[in-house]
């Protein structure tokens, strides 16, 4: 296996003493690079994310532009809803949808939970591929949907701000909704599993809609199933946990068996510091639009950003995906400003 060059991320997952922060963004290949524009209108998104050579090109974009510490694999969390064996389709500018949603017993006792390393074979080869063309300059990430958020998905078919056809299927028929949570959870270890097998250094799992639930929701129908995912894990790679929204959980998500969680900018450094002791390495969390500020106010907040956490026990991120609007030199000065910090 190729020696790391760069294993600061491994090194803050693993809680050992590192010279400076690691650095990477939340859906960093994506359409704010020009190159990935390219790719995009030449290829259609599943296209792009099923052909090994195209997503590892996609990839490795911010490794080689915009200079951040991790590559994540180019793929999407819908992929498991299809290897469960639902429909997904992805409309340009539009989002993810799914044709057929689940609405009944049957339609998930028809649902698919074993195999997932043969029929998502392309990501696993996406990885093998990626990890080669690194050649050890940076860790590689690998990632899945949590539960509740891929749940969201199969029940409403499309994106939601409320997601209150799902929360209504999950306060009305609680047990086929703890049935469909178990049944993701099963494939998702299986799948994080092979990732890591294939490539794959540490796992995200994205918990996007967490948010959607109370502190007493997200402790049934979000927490237990993340756990689960992490227990499983915790002798294959170092999981990292986002459950984007779920501040209130931090505390028992710090006595779990993840390395780190993620968080989003609507909780202090302090607090997040505060709730977790330091027993988890924490992730995050300048807010992704503050991208659109003049660069030196990037640069500022940076650094403000850091001092609040501290050096050690830290990854530097975003609290969510960065956006399309984001100009190329102002991600670059978020890395870069992580970088310089402290000299
Ligand atoms: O760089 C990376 O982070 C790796 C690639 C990645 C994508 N999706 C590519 C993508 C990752 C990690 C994801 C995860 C993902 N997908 C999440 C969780 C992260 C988050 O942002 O909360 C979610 C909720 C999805 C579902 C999904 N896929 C949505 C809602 C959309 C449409 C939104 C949009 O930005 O248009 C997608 C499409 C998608 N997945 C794009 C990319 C780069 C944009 C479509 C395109 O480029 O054609």
């Amino acid at each position: 296996m190729t020696q790391l060059k760069n294993d600061l991320l491994l090194r803050a997952l693993r809680k050992e003493t590192v010279e400076r922060p690691p650095v990477w963004m939340m859906r960093q290949a994506g359409r704010y690079l020009p190159d990935y524009i390219k790719l995009r209108d030449k290829y259609d998104f599943f296209t792009r994310v099923q052909t090994p050579e195209l997503a590892t090109a996609i990839t490795l974009q911010p490794v080689d532009q915009v200079g951040v510490d991790a590559a994540i694999i180019f793929s999407d969390i819908l992929v498991i809803p299809q290897a469960m064996g639902l429909e997904v389709l992805m409309e340009e500018g539009k989002g993810p949808s799914l044709p057929k949603t689940i609405k009944t017993k049957a339609d998930i006792d028809a649902l698919i939970t074993t195999g997932a390393e043969e029929s998502l074979s392309y990501v696993m080869n996406a990885l093998s591929l990626t990890k080669k063309e690194l050649n050890g300059r940076v860790p590689l990430i690998g990632f899945a949907g949590a539960p509740w958020t891929i749940l969201c998905y199969m029940i409403e078919g499309k994106g939601s701000k409320t997601w209150d056809k799902a929360k209504q299927f999950a306060y009305t028929q609680t047990e086929l909704a703890h049935a469909l949570l178990q049944k993701i959870t099963t494939i998702t270890i299986d799948y994080l599993k092979a990732q890591v097998k294939a490539g794959a250094d540490t796992v995200q799992v994205f918990d996007s809609w967490a948010g959607s639930l109370s502190p007493a929701d997200f402790k049934i129908f979000a927490q237990p199933y993340l756990l689960q995912i992490a227990d499983a894990l915790k002798d294959d790679a170092p999981v990292i946990l986002f459950p984007k929204g779920s501040w209130y959980a931090l505390k028992e998500l710090s006595e779990s068996s993840a390395a780190g969680v993620g968080i989003d900018w609507c909780v202090s450094p302090q607090m997040a510091r505060e709730l977790t002791q330091n027993k988890i390495t924490l992730q995050g969390n300048f807010d992704p639009a503050k991208l659109l500020a003049p660069i030196p106010d990037i640069k500022k907040a940076v650094k403000e950003m850091i001092d609040a956490f501290g050096i050690q026990n830290y990854i530097a991120n975003l609290g969510h995906g960065i956006t399309p609007n984001v100009p190329v030199d102002h991600a670059k000065a978020f890395v870069d400003a992580v970088k310089e910090y402290g000299s």
